[in-house]
């Protein structure tokens, strides 16, 4: 090793996408056309997209090499055995069930297994694990510790299920309970991650009540990189060691390779039960496809074993991680209140802290991701009360937090792009209290985040402006 400090991008660039700058003014009038719902602005008026790291980030020229190199036979497809075995060797299940993306996955595993009134806990469901639950008529119960639902406590494993409440569910309602699930890492709770002693006590305690454990595994590499950095006689392990660890606790995954496997499309379902795996591709033969593609190509299927091969290596992780925190530590610095420690794949505003005086019912996470865009041309995600406050029986409610997450798409943005992220988020925490909140004033039933429509409130109260 040279005496050096600075973690740089492991890798050089070989070809650039231009685009395109917009004014102030540009920026006003495309809210007013999206309804104030960032969803709705086409990506061409953004400047920088940190809306998702799903399916955003730049392939290598080796992915794309493979993409030329792929068999596209409906039938055992080479590249579909490729596929096969690299997710095999890093995971270890029996069934390898390639799907379009993770919540196909997600809707085969629970169409199959839920009937109304069961529940599925979880550290913490994402949107669409929740909704698919939700659809069956089951209940998506979130489970983490205490610890990961305040923004400014630090703890090395903010992602890890409460053991205690997990064992009261199970020994109250065991026989409602199908399966339990763990996010890794947890990203609805800030991209922490969970850590192997916890997916062992998981293990145990779903042994002891004869329950099957699925990891919802979309961000395991980024998961296992802080095992190894965090987690007491880890640190002398290999990545691809710890993610085999990890999945040996599991009975199945649900995985989405538009996040960690660096694919921009693509996702499996793995599982050891022969039966249930059997149920399950019968579901995939209706609504996505042949077991050996699964509603992928060829060439999706070459570019994901590429990517999970690139994604496992220590220098990808440590500038990934690293440059993650880049942005969080200078956000905490300057004193604007950031869920912490930093994550694996984001950065979490918390809009709450800095908007106290919007309630969450007015959605201070939508009016800060507004006003980014407004502001930068940054495009964030609201996570709060516009994403999880609406329940299946109607109601509604604050979210646990309310935040606003700044996703970073993998291999995609430079130093300087994030040092001007700074510069926009901290111009804006400056002018928070000239903020407002926003009014919902259509929404669907579920998923409302993706295509509701907001009004601002103006200071009484009452809707301002178009
Ligand atoms: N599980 C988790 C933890 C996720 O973050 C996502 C997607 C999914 C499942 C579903 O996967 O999109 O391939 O169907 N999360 C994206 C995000 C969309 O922005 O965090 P998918």
């Amino acid at each position: 090793m040279h005496p050096f400090h600075t973690i740089i991008e492991p890798f050089r660039i070989k070809s650039v996408e231009t685009w395109k700058f917009t004014t102030r003014e540009e920026r006003i009038a495309a809210l007013v056309r999206a309804r104030h719902n960032v969803f709705q602005i086409p990506a061409e008026d953004v400047l920088i997209d940190l809306l998702t790291d799903s399916g955003t980030g730049a392939m290598s020229s080796a992915q794309w090499g493979a993409l030329i190199n792929s068999d596209e036979s409906y039938a055992g497809s080479r590249s579909f055995y490729r596929f096969e075995r690299v997710v095999r060797d890093l995971t270890g299940f029996t069934h390898i069930i390639p799907t379009h993306q993770g919540r196909a996955a997600e809707r085969i595993l629970f169409h199959t297994i839920l009937h109304p009134g069961m529940i599925v806990p979880n550290n913490s469901h994402f949107d669409t694990t929740r909704a698919n639950i939700e659809v069956e008529d089951a209940e998506a119960r979130d489970l983490v510790i205490p610890e990961g639902r305040q923004p400014s406590v630090v703890h090395p494993f903010k992602g890890n299920i409460d053991l205690a409440a997990l064992e009261a569910l199970l020994d109250r309602d065991g026989d409602r309970v199908p399966l339990v699930m763990v996010t890794v890492t947890n990203n609805s709770g800030g991209g922490q991650p969970v850590s192997l002693a916890n997916l062992r006590g998981v293990r145990a305690l779903c042994d002891r009540f004869g329950v099957p454990l699925f990891l919802d595994a979309c961000r395991f590499a980024e998961n296992a990189w802080f095992v190894k950095q965090r987690e007491p006689g880890q640190a002398e392990r290999s990545i691809p060691d710890i993610v085999r660890e990890m999945a040996s606790y599991a009975d199945g995954m649900t995985m989405s390779a538009k996040k960690d496997p660096l694919g921009n499309i693509g996702g499996w379902l793995a599982l050891d039960d022969d039966q249930l795996a059997e149920r399950c591709r019968t579901m995939l033969i209706l609504t996505e496809g042949f077991p050996t593609y699964g509603g992928l190509a060829g060439r999706d299927l070459e570019a994901v074993a590429q990517g999970l091969k690139e994604v496992v290596e220590e220098d990808y992780l440590r500038y990934r991680i690293r440059s993650t925190a880049y942005l969080g530590d200078a956000l905490h610095r300057a004193g604007i209140p950031v869920v912490r420690p930093i994550g694996g794949h984001a950065v979490y505003l918390d809009a709450r802290a800095l908007l106290p005086h919007i309630p969450p019912l007015e959605y201070p996470g939508q009016s800060l991701a507004v006003a980014l865009y407004e502001a930068g041309g940054i495009r964030g995600c609201e996570i709060g009360t516009v994403m999880f406050g609406l329940h299946p029986d109607g109601s509604e409610g604050p979210a646990p937090m309310d935040l606003v997450r700044l996703a970073i798409p993998r291999r995609t943005y430079t130093q300087s792009h994030i040092d001007y992220v700074v510069e926009v988020v901290r111009w804006v925490a400056e002018r928070a209290k000239d903020l407002r909140g926003l009014r919902i004033v259509e929404a669907p039933p579920a998923l409302r985040h993706f295509t509701a429509r907001f009004s601002p409130l103006d200071d009484s109260g009452v809707r301002a402006g178009p």
